[in-house]
This record gives structure tokens, C-alpha cells and sequence, in this order.
């Protein structure tokens, strides 16, 4: 069986967290925004992925697109699914993804479902469709990945169309209390928010043992998902708070940090120690320090597996400033990157892996202005890492009213 999933706000970052994690050749984009994985559903570990928005498996491929030829399946075949649930009310919803339908008549559909289903003799709750996908929190707060809840995806691939079914969600209320709920947080350094923190961490760490993930499968919804322990080491040389260190640890890597500013270094170490281990009692190992990232050895830490980083992003500017004062900052970040790149490479075994967010300035709508670093990174002696799916150029993080975005190096130690 395969894995489908539903690609976040930025689908190439999805794409190359998908393809960084279970390699080009088992990820197949569908249309703009969903990835078909040839990964068993099960295990398929979703919440550690920060790029996708909704995971689900995959029924059946019908050789059409036409929507009446759809329907006329899913009345065929869905009274004889409801059986196989267990008892009580169910809950029904339909989403489309690239198929030429309304939300009208998708609903329409849902009630023909709705009234062959209770034809067997069970009640079906049918979630409305004000769009025709159902969004994250109507998944959620109807109960539609629970044991009662069927949620249907169709997707259009070229001319066919995929049913797939919903297995999970993005926990929204986990990654609000892992944001927002932090003690210690500043708005100055920035907020990065923990899925792009698990963007970053997966693309630094590639492929990830696959036995060691089966772990997490079949877990009883509401249970908490024991992490499995990965035994790799992730250093973040700019830790600011402390976001990369807290998700680098909730999936299972031991965690290092180091930052400039003693404050961030006391903000990050009450993150994580003083609350992080509140909830989570994590097995992994963390450490932090006050250490320059230009000129650091970072020989108190163990033996750094990869890099994973939100480096110093320059002024936070709201409005695009003027050419000198934007040349300036792009100046210092250029040099500040660069330098901690020249200082790292004697302490990294060749061949390890970076992902690190750094700045990009858009100077007029989806154009930007990049690091001049970025095209020069193998003189710095480090390679960039292609992506079949997704082109390196995509790999920023940015809202349309935002001047500074985060683009995403991913590169390995020569
Ligand atoms: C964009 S913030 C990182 C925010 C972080 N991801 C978090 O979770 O809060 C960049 C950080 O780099 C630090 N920094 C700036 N220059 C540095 C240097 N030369 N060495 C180490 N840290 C530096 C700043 O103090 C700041 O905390």
C-alpha cells in the first residue's frame, strides 16, 4: 500500500523533505501539492514530517477524472466499506484535490453516500463542504481520522483519479504549544516555527533508518508515540531559543546548541530543560553554550552527525529599506555565514550534511535578493545538494507581505 500526502503552504519544501528522507526514486509529485510515497502507510512516521498537511493512504486509482463515473463508485462500493466499521455513528467527509467539481456537488455526492450507507442500517454524519477540501481543523474537530471517521481524498493524477483515505492530520494544537507555549521565546531573533524546524532538521539528516522508525506504527490514537532513539548528533551553532534543539530532541536525535548572545544561551537552556522535560521525557542527550559561531571548536560536544541551523537572519525590516542600508545587511550576513562555514569545515568529517535557513530579501513580489555565498558555495568547500523534485531555488520559507525569507542551503562537507 502506498502513502499519499497533502504538501504544506510551500509544496517544495515538502517535496524535498519527502524526497531528503525516503530518496527521490519512492516520491512521485501528483499535480502542485500532493506527493504519492511508496512507503507503506504504516510506516510512514507523518509527525515528523513539518512539510505535509495531511497523510493519508491510498484505496484505489480509477481510470477516469469524470465526477459522475466517481460517484457511481463510491455509491457501488461505499455501504459495503461501512460494514467493516465498528459500531455507532459514522463520520463521513469528502475532499477533492485538481478535479473538476464544486463544493455543491461534492456535497450532493456526500448525500447519496450518506443515504446508501444507512441503507445497511447505520447513521452517518456528513461534515459539510464549504470548499472542496476539508482543512485541517474539520478533520480534526469532526473526528474524521478516528475508528468511526472516513474522510475520502480524490486527487486528479493527469487522467486518472486517486481515493485515497485520511490516516492523519497535522497536530495544529501540538505545534501551537511547542511554539507558543515556550517560556522563553523573543521576537527579535525570530520565530521559527517548529515545522520548518523539522523541515531544517530533515533535510540535514537525509535518509533516515527505516527499521528504526517502524517503532511508531499502530499506536492507539491518544497514546503517546514513543520517539525512537536515532543515535545521531545535530548541532545548531545559532540557537537562539532553542526551537531546533526542542524538535531536533521530540524526534529522537541528541541535540547541541551554541549561541553569541548568553541570553539566548539561558533562553534555550530553560526551553529545554525547564520546561521541554515538563512534558517530554526525552532519552536523548543536549548540551548548550555561549560560543561565537565564526571562530567556535565545539570539542565539548560529541562528534556532530549533521548541522541543522536558522543562522543570523540581519535586521528584521518590515518594509523593504533602502538599496545602501539592504546592501550593508546583506553584506554582514554574507559575512558572518561565510566565516562560520570556513570555521566549521576543519571540525565536520566529509561528507556531512548542512541544512541551513538563511536570509533572502524579497525585493518585489516572489523576487529575491540571495546571499552572494549561495552561488559560491563550493569555493567554500562544500557541495550543494540537488533535489529531483523540488529545484534548490524553491527552498524558501516566506509569507507575500514578508521582506525577509528563509532560504534553505542544503549542502554536504566536501
Ligand atoms: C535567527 S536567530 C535563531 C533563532 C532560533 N532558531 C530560535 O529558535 O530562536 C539567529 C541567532 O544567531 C545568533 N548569532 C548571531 N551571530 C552569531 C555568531 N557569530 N555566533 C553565534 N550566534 C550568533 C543570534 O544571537 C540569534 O540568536
Amino acid at each position: 500500500m502506498q502513502s499519499l500526502l497533502v504538501l504544506g503552504r510551500q509544496p517544495a519544501l515538502g517535496l524535498a523533505e519527502l524526497e531528503s528522507l525516503y530518496g527521490a526514486g519512492k516520491v512521485r509529485p501528483v499535480g502542485d501539492k500532493v506527493a504519492v510515497v511508496d512507503i507503506d502507510p504504516c510506516r510512514l512516521a507523518f509527525d515528523r514530517l513539518g512539510g505535509s498537511v495531511k497523510f493519508c493512504k491510498v484505496l484505489s486509482t480509477l481510470q477516469t477524472t469524470d465526477w459522475r463515473q466517481i460517484e457511481q463508485f463510491l455509491t457501488d462500493t461505499s455501504p459495503e466499506h461501512s460494514r467493516r466499521m465498528p459500531e455507532g455513528k459514522m463520520q463521513l467527509g469528502l475532499s477533492a484535490i485538481g478535479l473538476d467539481v464544486r463544493p455543491e456537488r461534492l456535497q450532493a455526492t456526500g448525500l447519496s453516500l450518506k443515504k446508501a450507507i444507512r441503507k445497511t442500517g447505520r447513521s452517518v454524519r456528513l461534515i459539510p463542504n464549504k470548499a472542496v477540501e476539508l482543512n485541517t481543523a474539520q478533520v480534526m474537530h469532526n473526528r474524521l481520522t478516528g475508528p468511526n471517521g472516513w474522510e475520502l481524498v480524490f486527487i486528479r493524477d493527469d487522467e486518472q483519479t486517486i481515493i485515497s483515505q485520511t490516516v492523519e492530520v497535522q497536530d495544529i494544537e501540538s505545534y501551537t504549544r511547542r511554539d507558543r507555549g515556550r517560556p522563553k521565546r523573543d521576537t527579535r531573533v525570530g520565530m521559527l516555527p517548529p515545522k520548518l524546524a523539522q523541515i531544517i532538521i530533515n533535510l540535514a539528516a537525509g535518509q533516515l533508518p527505516q527499521d528504526k522508525l517502524e517503532s511508531i506504527c499502530d499506536i492507539p490514537a491518544g497514546e503517546p508515540v514513543p520517539k525512537p532513539l536515532l543515535n545521531k548528533n545535530i548541532l545548531d551553532p545559532f540557537c537562539g531559543t532553542g526551537v531546533i534543539i526542542q524538535e531536533a530532541l521530540l524526534m529522537g536525535y541528541s541535540a547541541y546548541g551554541s549561541d553569541l548572545d548568553q541570553r539566548m544561551v539561558d533562553y534555550s537552556t530553560h526551553n529545554i530543560t525547564s520546561w521541554l522535560r515538563d512534558w517530554y521525557d526525552f532519552k536523548t542527550v543536549t548540551g548548550i553554550e555561549k560560543a561565537d559561531a565564526t571562530a567556535a571548536s565545539w570539542n565539548a560536544f560529541p562528534p556532530i552527525d549533521f548541522v541543522a541551523s536558522e543562522t543570523y537572519l540581519g535586521r528584521p525590516f518590515t518594509v523593504l529599506p533602502k538599496p545602501e542600508i539592504l546592501a550593508q545587511t546583506v553584506a554582514d550576513c554574507n559575512l558572518i555565514i561565510k566565516k562560520f562555514l570556513q570555521n566549521i569545515h576543519g571540525q565536520l568529517k566529509p561528507g556531512t550534511r548542512l541544512c541551513l535557513a538563511v536570509p533572502a530579501w524579497q525585493i518585489g513580489p516572489d523576487r529575491f535578493k540571495h546571499l552572494p555565498l549561495v552561488d559560491r558555495i563550493s569555493d567554500l568547500g562544500y557541495n550543494r545538494v540537488n533535489f529531483e523534485h523540488a529545484s534548490g531555488n524553491d527552498l524558501l520559507y516566506y509569507r507575500a507581505n514578508q521582506v525577509v525569507a528563509r532560504e534553505l542551503l542544503v549542502i554536504t562537507r566536501k
